[in-house]
């Protein structure tokens, strides 16, 4: 079983939500946030590359290349191929857990973080997502609409996770006292800001799907057309949908630098300011990722 666990992640991928949990939480916090932000940015690759092998799955994409290696389940069966995911999503909670994190006497971080990924990853989040992603598979006249609910759920919570994380690490090492109501305010604003940074990063997996190879990609090219999946290039044509990529992406950005402003995070340093920096530049790279 170990090695069949340990396929997937080791197959590698870009490891974009430990990322940018990491500097959400540098941003927010600086150094100490980024240490206990560790076991929640590992969490959610776990959850990651569980949807991947479960995306992958016969009854569902039915793909045989990830992360340009054979998928877990063209290796090892459907039925185990299934287990490696379910065992996949039990240890991101229990990797999330085990986060050092300090509970403070109004706000137990420990459970809204693992509240968090319940949310994000179950079927108020990325299932949901899929869910939809399956049903409106082969269905013809769909609206923009629709497609923005699917990634914005698929893809989007779970990018989302990554702000809400690096934001609840940094505010419970900083020495101030939060209301509950404050942190959840601040809370919806990054969340909606992550999301809308995966929703950006899902019409560009799309744009890349359409126009790349499978030996550029490490995936299967051209599945969204095989199996009829309305997409924003579908609706819009590839031009436009590079251009909403960078609106979406603009319009995140500018959202998280909002909640930075806010007079909860001052002062400001110089380590919170590089990593701010670095945020915003892995960000907008997104925009031009080649797979
Ligand atoms: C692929 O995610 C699935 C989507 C949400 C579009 P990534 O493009 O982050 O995949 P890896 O982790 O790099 O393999
Ligand atoms: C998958 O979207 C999103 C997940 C939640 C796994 P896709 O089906 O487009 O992802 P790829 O192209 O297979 O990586
Ligand atoms: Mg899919
Ligand atoms: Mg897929
Ligand atoms: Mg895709």
């Amino acid at each position: 079983m170990t090695k069949a666990y340990q396929h997937p992640s080791r197959a590698g991928g870009k490891r974009l939500r430990p990322l940018l949990t990491l500097l959400c939480a540098g941003a927010f916090g600086g150094q100490k946030a980024i240490k206990i932000a560790q076991n929640p940015a590992l969490a959610l690759e776990k959850i990651h590359t569980y949807s991947l092998v479960h995306d992958d799955l016969p009854c569902m994409d039915n793909d045989s290349l990830r992360r340009g290696k054979p998928t877990t389940h063209t290796i090892y069966g459907e039925g185990k191929a299934l287990l490696v995911g379910d065992a996949l999503l039990s240890e991101a909670f229990l990797i999330l857990a085990k986060t050092k994190i300090k509970n403070t006497h109004n706000i137990n971080y420990t459970a809204c973080l693992v509240q968090e990924l319940a949310l994000s990853a179950g079927a108020h989040g990325m299932i949901w997502g899929q869910w939809l992603d399956l049903s409106l598979a082969g269905r013809e006249q769909l609206t923009w609409k629709q497609i923005k609910t699917t990634h914005l759920q698929k893809t989007g919570k779970l990018l989302g996770a990554c702000f809400t994380f690096g934001l609840i690490c940094a505010v419970s090492t900083l020495n101030k006292s939060i209301s509950p109501q404050k942190l959840h305010t601040l809370y919806k604003k990054i969340k909606i800001a992550g999301m809308l940074l995966g929703l950006a990063f899902q019409i560009k997996d799309d744009i890349l799907d359409a126009t790349k190879s499978h030996l550029e990609l490490g995936k299967t090219a051209g599945k969204d057309h095989a199996q009829q999946k309305t997409t924003a290039i579908t609706l819009f044509g590839e031009k436009k949908a590079e251009k909403m990529c960078v609106k979406y992406t603009q319009q995140s950005v500018t959202l998280v630098k909002k909640v930075l402003q806010d007079p909860f995070f001052t002062p400001v340093n110089k380590t919170k300011l590089s990593f701010q920096a670095e945020l915003y530049a892995q960000m907008n790279l997104l925009l031009c990722r080649q797979k």
